[in-house]
């Protein structure tokens, strides 16, 4: 039987979702990779439990996570009902919709049809009544926002969610459902976008809006995929996800860009006693909008090192000045 460690809560920060009263731990795991069916469950369960025994109490899932789709939130429900049931409360836990789920007109984007199905099959994968927050995965061209709010909307009426959060919407979509949901009174509070050292797109406004909104950032990706840990700095691993066929959103061509810049940053995180990979995670969470990282992990040896960027997350005005020196190719 799992007992959770007691000191659980001791090194872990626990951040404000912008002025909501929702905490989030600064370090969260993400579910997209390693936790499908073609996984083994053994590994998933360590990586949840080291996880858990540090102190990460959000979890992000999505309907689709897998491979296949929707194994990931099966596996995590079967990790959670057979080690987790009296830490439910203990933790948040997040799902999301809006990527192609299933086939015909109704399994993907923003329609009520769409998520108020997609919600319900995830609840029934995870084995749970509810989510702590449920995300619109990414906005949806031909659906008025007004509908893909109101189907959120009623999710937390339903209570089936508790929080209400947006993914990969710009800063202009942003500002536009949050005045929305303020009319319908919905707890709109986070959003989830893409932020490492190598994709700064949120500077461009994203941060700034979800600043003046009082909403919090979650930050994906925020290793760029591996490509800002030392995992690529001597070649392409077998067993790494540029080599996985079942991860086709990383490969050779993506990686190996950016090896030197990785080897440059890796000397600066050298220099701070840290590893790239913690100096990654810390650069991250400097902004304060930002409320946590969600990490991915293939082995629980990967999450205990990325825990350690809590350590020292300071930066002086010389070190972030050489972070933009390397990452602008001077
Ligand atoms: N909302 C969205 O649209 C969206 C999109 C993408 C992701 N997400 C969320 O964000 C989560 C994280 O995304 P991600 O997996 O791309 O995050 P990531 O943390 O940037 O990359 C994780 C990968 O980096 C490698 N890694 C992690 N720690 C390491 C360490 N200490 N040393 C060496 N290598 C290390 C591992 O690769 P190997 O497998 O090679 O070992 C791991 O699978 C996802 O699970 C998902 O929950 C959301």
């Amino acid at each position: 039987m799992y007992l959770a460690a007691q000191k659980r809560y001791d090194d872990m920060q626990y951040r404000y979702v912008g002025s909501s009263g929702l905490k989030v731990s600064s370090i969260a795991l993400g579910f997209w990779h390693n936790f499908g069916d073609v996984d083994a469950l053994s590994n998933q369960r360590d990586i949840v439990h080291t996880a858990f025994d540090n102190g990460i109490t959000y979890f992000d899932l999505a309907n689709n996570y897998g491979p296949p789709a929707g194994s990931a939130e099966t596996n995590f429900g079967r990790i959670l009902h057979e080690d987790f049931t009296a830490y439910r409360d203990e933790m948040v836990i997040a799902s999301k919709a809006g990527y192609y789920m299933w086939p015909g007109p109704y399994g993907e984007w923003g329609s009520k049809k769409n998520i108020i199905a997609s919600c319900n099959q995830s609840l029934k994968r995870l084995g749970l009544d509810y989510v702590d927050i449920f995300y619109h995965h990414r906005p949806d061209p031909n659906t008025p926002l007004e509908e893909t709010a109101q189907a959120l909307d009623l999710l937390v009426r339903q209570g089936k969610a508790l929080y209400i959060g947006i993914s990969n919407y710009s800063a202009e979509q942003t500002a536009a459902i949050a005045k929305i949901f303020k009319q319908l009174g919905t707890p709109f509070v986070i959003h989830q976008a893409r932020y490492n050292m190598l994709d700064r797109w949120v500077e461009d406004g994203l941060l700034d809006t979800l600043k003046d909104l009082g909403k919090g950032m979650v930050a994906f990706s925020p290793l760029a995929q591996g490509r800002l840990t030392d995992r690529y700095l001597h070649g392409i691993p077998k067993d790494s996800r540029a080599s996985r066929s079942s991860s086709p959103f990383l490969d050779k061509d993506k990686v190996e860009p950016t090896i030197k810049i990785a080897t440059r940053l890796n000397e600066l995180a050298q220099s701070r006693n840290q590893s790239l990979a913690e100096m990654a995670l810390a650069w991250d969470l400097k902004n304060e909008v930002v409320a946590s990282v969600i990490v991915g992990a293939s082995r629980s040896s990967q999450l205990e090192d990325n825990l350690k960027s809590l350590v020292k997350m300071d930066f002086s005005t010389d070190e972030l000045a050489e972070i933009d020196k390397i990452l602008n190719h001077e």
